[in-house]
């Protein structure tokens, strides 16, 4: 099953192009964030024990659509093939920083668990997860899987970087975000 329906939606009203390429498929009520949160913006915890690997989760929060992904080890295989043909391998990128924590092939705390907001670094748009590999339309055939924003072509790998030649002129954005225990992490903080 391809990625766009595996995702569980934990709020409503992500931006119209965001519902395209999330079906929600499940509502997880202790994910949910609290409307204290949701009403200042303020750090919420996010409960990952049940997302399992190859799936997804997307919320909004701060008025931005989060993605969090636990990626398979053939989704982390990935990266190693794509670290030369993404533009900034290693999110060195200063106008769109990403954490020094997450300054790595894998954008992550941890490999596995994924977490990204899903605007592209062209004109804004929310790009489609894409991650079954191989030819698809609007994809090359050696595809091995990412992201593909609609609006005008550009394309991620698994950790949201950026390929070379593309529209988008960066990686997409990781937010601040801290492990609590093993399964869940507080996003919008991380104490060094
Ligand atoms: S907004 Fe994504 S490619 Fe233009």
């Amino acid at each position: 099953m391809d990625a766009t329906r595996r995702t569980w939606m934990i709020a409503t009203g992500v931006a119209s192009c965001v519902g395209t390429a999330a079906t929600a498929t499940a509502f997880l009520e202790s994910m949910e964030p609290s409307n204290e949160a949701q009403v200042n913006g303020g750090p919420i915890p996010v409960d990952l024990s049940r997302l399992q690997p190859g799936h997804h989760i997307v919320l909004l929060w701060r008025g931005q659509p989060i993605w969090i992904v636990r990626r398979t080890p053939q989704m982390l295989a990935t990266l190693k093939r794509t670290q030369d043909l993404v533009a900034d391998p290693l999110s060195r990128n200063t106008q769109y920083p990403t954490p020094t924590w997450a300054q790595n092939a894998w954008r992550s705390i941890k490999p596995e668990y994924f977490v990204f907001i899903d605007i592209c670094t062209h004109l804004g748009c929310a790009p489609i997860g894409r991650f079954t590999p191989g030819p698809q339309p609007g994809l090359p055939n050696d595809w091995l899987g990412g992201w593909l924003c609609p609006c005008h072509g550009s394309r991620y790998d698994m950790a949201a970087r950026v390929f070379k030649n593309m529209p988008a002129p960066a990686n997409m954005i990781v937010p601040d975000y801290e492990f609590l225990n093993d399964t869940k992490i507080m996003l919008g903080t991380h104490r060094l």
